[in-house]
């Protein structure tokens, strides 16, 4: 089976480093025009410049910080001026905890800090859906695919409830745009080679976790995301939508 992206196009946040970067990737070895999204420019440029130096589309790298005041409406504006419009939406930009967090979130972690992350996993990635939506509808092609995580808390995380909140969302959202011919969709991935992975826990920690606690033996890398993102951005993924679908190297425990 051949999946029928070329000349699709499509916007990725959170594509300087792991799962967003490993989307572009696929993406753009299959003949999608991406724009990608971060904060360090230089390392989307850099990316930039290794795809087109081994065949792939060239990427249009955007500079943002999602923390910032309209973020959104800035990002969609240069999206849409780069390419022309919007096919494929990518939200992946995210992380599981701040930088300077306690890797234990404590269960009095203050009002704001549970804020932020609810803002950069949920708040913002709904803005740029909405953005996009309409044009999606009026062509009858649009796919949202959004980078989330397993809705089986271990711990206290400030990644949970965002991750959750988008769920609950976006199986609403899916019934309202059916008919549209856009379909939105969640991967949820387990443990994934990330830079976000790699500040938190040694190699050798991640190495007996893979071991230890993945039926798979192993961590994934971002580019097993990006097969699955690929897939779902393509027409032939047109029957699939409100889906969460893990890819976890076996790591969720429960059958539903
Ligand atoms: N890796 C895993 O095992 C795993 C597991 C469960 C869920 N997830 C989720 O999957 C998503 C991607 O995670 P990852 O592991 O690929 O993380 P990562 O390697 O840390 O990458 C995060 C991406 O988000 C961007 N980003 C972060 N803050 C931003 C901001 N304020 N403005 C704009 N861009 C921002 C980063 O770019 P810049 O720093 O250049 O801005 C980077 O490109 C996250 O939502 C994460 O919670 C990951």
């Amino acid at each position: 089976m051949r999946v029928g992206l070329v000349g699709k196009r499509a916007l990725v946040t959170g594509a300087s480093q792991g799962i967003g970067r490993g989307i572009v990737e696929v993406f753009a070895r299959l003949g999608v025009r991406c724009v990608t999204a971060a904060r360090r420019k230089d390392i989307l440029e850099e990316h930039a410049q290794e795809l087109i130096a081994t065949g792939g589309v060239a990427p249009v790298p955007i500079e943002v910080d999602l923390f910032e005041d309209n973020a959104a409406s800035y990002l969609f504006e240069h999206a849409e001026n780069a390419l022309g419009g919007v096919d494929i939406l990518v939200n992946a930009a995210g992380r599981s905890k701040a930088p300077d967090a306690p890797r234990q979130t404590p269960f009095n972690h203050p009002s704001e800090l549970w804020e932020k992350e609810l803002h950069l996993n949920y708040v913002v990635l709904r803005e740029l859906t909405f953005m996009v939506l309409p044009s999606m509808q009026e062509r009858k092609y649009g796919r949202i695919i959004n980078v989330t995580g397993k809705s089986e808390p271990e711990k206290l995380s400030t990644a949970n409830p965002p991750k959750a909140a988008v769920h609950a969302w976006a199986k609403g959202l899916s019934r309202l745009i059916a008919l549209d011919g856009v379909t939105i969709n969640q991967i949820s991935p387990g443990k994934i080679v990330s830079e976000q992975m790699l500040a938190n826990y040694s190699a050798q920690e991640l190495e007996a976790y893979g071991k230890k606690d993945i039926p798979l033996g192993r961590l994934g890398a971002p580019e097993e995301l990006g097969y699955l993102a690929a897939f779902l951005a393509s027409p032939e993924a047109g029957y699939i939508t409100g889906a969460v679908i893990p890819v976890d190297g076996g790591m969720k425990r429960y059958a539903f």
